[in-house]
């Protein structure tokens, strides 16, 4: 059966807030545009399924997170308003809405040229350093997470949500949350995470982005983690070897042997992107590399 708020649709109002669409819809509910009446400008409403907050603990959690996130204030990452509730008792987040297209979009476009999925890396990176810094961990970094607005600027969103959906102990389960494509090893094993799982997400989406698929897609969901858990990365020859070694490091099975913080990476991607040559920056590698049997 439909929940309440899966019904609702343009014209229908929720306390000051009139929807105007839906702008989208995850494993965890759903993300409608609306418009802030009172303060006139426009919000995305993210309402998490009934079944995912269905406890006082998980409503807890939930409100715990998105506290945390509300915090974070730095131009690559999404901005939370607030938190409300329906007449009904039904939570929702209250976030600045962005125009513009999710990076998942993007890519689906095709690989994108090297100058541009690396200014998205870093991008992406400074928002991850300054969230590590105030020791939020997003735990979901993933192409749909990172929303690339008019201005060309990347926002993550949904700070620490994937934490939502994990059992009390800290870690996390397959869950709706989790897209195995980009979990880290230790987050597969349901092992607890810190910052340098959102390091190794973020060395797959770098990944995605030029290649145009991720480097542990795989036909079936445990082929997928057996391979994120024992097979190397194959990264064609056409990414250039010092973005390949940024790459593999952040890739490293073991935490312990990847970047320790994500100022680091951040620090590579930027001596990365001082070498890179505007003609090599401006194409997307060759598709004949990507179809590689090798890279498979
Ligand atoms: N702040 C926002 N501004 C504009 N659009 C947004 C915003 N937040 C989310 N969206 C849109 O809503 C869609 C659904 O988001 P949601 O987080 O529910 O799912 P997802 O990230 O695609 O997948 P998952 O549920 O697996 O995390 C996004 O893909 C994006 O298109
Ligand atoms: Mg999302």
């Amino acid at each position: 059966m439909l929940n309440a708020v899966s019904t609702l649709s343009a014209g229908d109002r929720l306390g000051n807030y009139q929807i105007l669409g839906l702008a989208g819809a995850g494993g965890m509910g759903m993300v409608y545009r609306s418009l802030d009446t009172k303060l006139e400008r426009l919000v995305a409403l993210k309402f998490l399924s009934d079944q995912l907050v269905a406890s006082k603990t998980d409503k807890e959690r939930f409100l715990r997170e998105a506290r945390t996130a509300s915090s974070l204030d730095h131009p690559n990452i999404g901005v939370i308003h607030g938190i409300e509730e329906t007449s009904d008792g039904r939570t929702f987040i209250v976030m600045a809405f962005y125009e513009g297209e999710t990076l998942a979009h993007k890519i689906a476009g095709g690989p994108l040229p090297l100058g541009e999925a690396v200014d998205i890396a870093i991008q992406t990176a400074r928002g991850l350093t300054e969230a590590h810094a105030r020791a939020v961990i997003h735990r979901d970094i993933k192409p749909s997470n990172i929303i690339l607005t008019q201005q060309r600027v990347a926002k993550i969103v949904d700070f620490g949500l994937a934490r939502v959906n994990s059992s009390a102990d800290c870690t996390q389960t397959f869950g709706a949350a989790g897209t195995i494509g980009y979990m880290s090893p230790e987050q597969t094993l349901g092992k607890p995470v810190d910052q340098r799982t959102d390091m190794w997400a973020l060395g797959v989406v770098v990944a995605e982005m030029i290649t145009g698929r991720t480097p542990f897609q795989r036909d079936s969901a445990p082929a997928a983690i057996v391979a994120i858990l024992n097979e190397a990365p194959k990264l064609p020859d056409e990414i250039p070897l010092e973005l390949r070694r940024i790459l593999y490091r952040a890739l490293s099975k073991d935490a312990a042997t990847r970047y320790p913080t994500c100022s680091e990476m951040l620090a590579d991607l930027e001596v990365f992107r001082s070498h890179i040559d505007l003609e090599s920056a401006k194409t997307p590698i060759p598709r004949s590399a990507v179809n590689d049997a090798a890279f498979r």
